[in-house]
C-alpha cells in the first residue's frame, strides 16, 4: 500500500504544519479550507514557514519552491476523490468530526486511508461516522508539527493491522518523524500525561501560590523543560487544551482531568494564547 497524494482538512496551525512536513518529504498536498480568505492564509502560512528554512540554510531556495508548489488549497472537498491519505486538522468538535468523516467517506476513493489529527476525540468515534471503519486511524502530531519529531499512531479496535503499518511507515521512512503507537483511549500517550500537568500549572496560578512566570521559570531552569506550561498553553492554544481536558475528564472522571475554571474563563474571554496576542502572556 504506498502513501503518496495526501490530504489535509483544515490549513490552520496544525493543518498547515502536516502540509509543511508532507510537502518537503515529497508528497502532492491537498489542504481544505472553508472560506476564500482562509484559503490565501493557508496558502501563506506554508509558504512563509518553508520559506524561513531558506533563511536559515536549512532547505535550498529550489527545494523550498518545489515544496511550495506541491500544496494546493481547495474549498472543494470534491477534489479528495484521489487522495491515499487524509489527514483531518479540523477544530476540536465532536459533531464538525463525524460530518467531515461521514463527507470524506462519500468522497475518498474505496482504498484511501482517513486518519484523524484530534488531540483527544477517542478515535472510534470518527471511524463510526464512515463505512470504512477498518481505515480509519489517529495520526497525531505536536505543535510545532515541522520542530517536534513525534508522531503517535492510535488504532481502535477495528482498525486493519496492515493500515496502521502503511501510515506508520509514511510517518517514520517518508517523514522521518518519531512513531509511537497508542490504544484509543482519549489523551492517547502524551496528552494523557501533559494535560493533567498543564492543568496543575493553570490551578496553581490561580490560587495564587505562584506567578506565571516563575511556574514557568522553575519548570525549565528545574526540569529541563523548553517551556514552561503556561508558556506551552499559549503556544498550542487555551482552546485546545481546554478541549483535551475536557475529553479526558468525560473519558476518566478522574479530578486531576478537570479543567481549572481560570482555564475555561480565559477562553470564554478570548485569551487563546499566541494566536490571539494574549494568553497567560501578551504577545506583539
Ligand atoms: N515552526 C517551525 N520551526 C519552528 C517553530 C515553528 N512554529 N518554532 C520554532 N521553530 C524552530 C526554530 O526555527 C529553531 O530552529 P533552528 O534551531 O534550526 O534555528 C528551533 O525550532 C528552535 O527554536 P527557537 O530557538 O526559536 O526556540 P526554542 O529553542 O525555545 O524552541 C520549541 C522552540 C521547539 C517550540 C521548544 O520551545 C519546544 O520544544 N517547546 C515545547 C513544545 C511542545 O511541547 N510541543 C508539544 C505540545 S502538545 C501538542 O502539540 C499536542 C496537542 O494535542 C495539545
Amino acid at each position: 500500500m504506498t502513501v503518496k497524494l495526501i490530504g489535509v482538512i483544515g490549513g490552520g496551525t496544525m493543518g498547515a504544519g502536516i502540509a509543511e512536513v508532507c510537502a518537503k518529504a515529497g508528497s502532492e498536498v491537498l489542504v481544505l479550507e472553508t472560506k476564500q480568505e482562509l484559503v490565501e492564509a493557508a496558502q501563506q502560512r506554508v509558504a512563509k514557514s518553508i520559506s524561513r528554512g531558506v533563511s536559515k540554510g536549512k532547505i535550498s531556495q529550489e527545494d523550498a519552491d518545489a515544496a511550495i508548489a506541491r500544496v494546493r488549497v481547495t474549498l472543494d472537498l470534491g477534489e479528495f476523490a484521489d487522495r491515499d491519505l487524509v489527514i483531518e486538522a479540523a477544530p476540536e468538535i465532536e459533531a464538525l468530526k463525524y460530518d467531515i468523516f461521514g463527507k470524506l467517506d462519500e468522497i475518498v476513493k474505496p482504498e484511501g486511508i482517513l486518519a484523524s489529527n484530534t488531540s483527544s476525540i477517542p478515535v472510534i468515534k470518527v471511524a463510526g461516522a464512515t463505512r470504512r471503519p477498518e481505515r480509519v486511524l489517529g495520526m497525531h502530531f505536536f505543535n510545532p508539527v515541522p520542530v517536534m519529531p513525534l508522531v503517535e499512531i492510535i488504532s481502535t479496535l477495528v482498525t486493519a493491522p496492515e493500515i496502521a503499518a502503511a501510515v506508520t511507515d509514511y510517518a517514520k521512512n517518508t517523514l522521518h518523524k518519531t512513531t509511537v503507537q497508542a490504544g484509543d483511549r482519549s489523551g492517547f500517550i502524551v496528552n494523557a500525561l501533559l494535560i493533567p500537568y498543564l492543568c496543575q500549572a493553570v490551578r496553581m496560578l490561580e490560587s495564587g501560590y505562584a506567578s506565571a512566570e516563575d511556574i514557568d521559570a522553575a519548570m525549565k531552569g528545574g526540569c529541563g523543560y523548553p517551556m514552561g506550561p503556561l508558556t506551552l498553553l499559549d503556544t498550542v492554544g487555551l482552546d485546545i487544551g481546554l478541549a483535551a481536558a475536557e475529553s479526558l475528564y468525560a473519558e476518566f472522571a478522574e479530578s486531576h482531568y478537570a479543567p481549572p475554571a481560570l482555564l475555561r474563563r480565559m477562553v470564554d474571554a478570548g485569551r487563546l494564547g499566541r494566536k490571539t496576542g494574549r494568553g497567560f502572556y501578551e504577545y506583539a
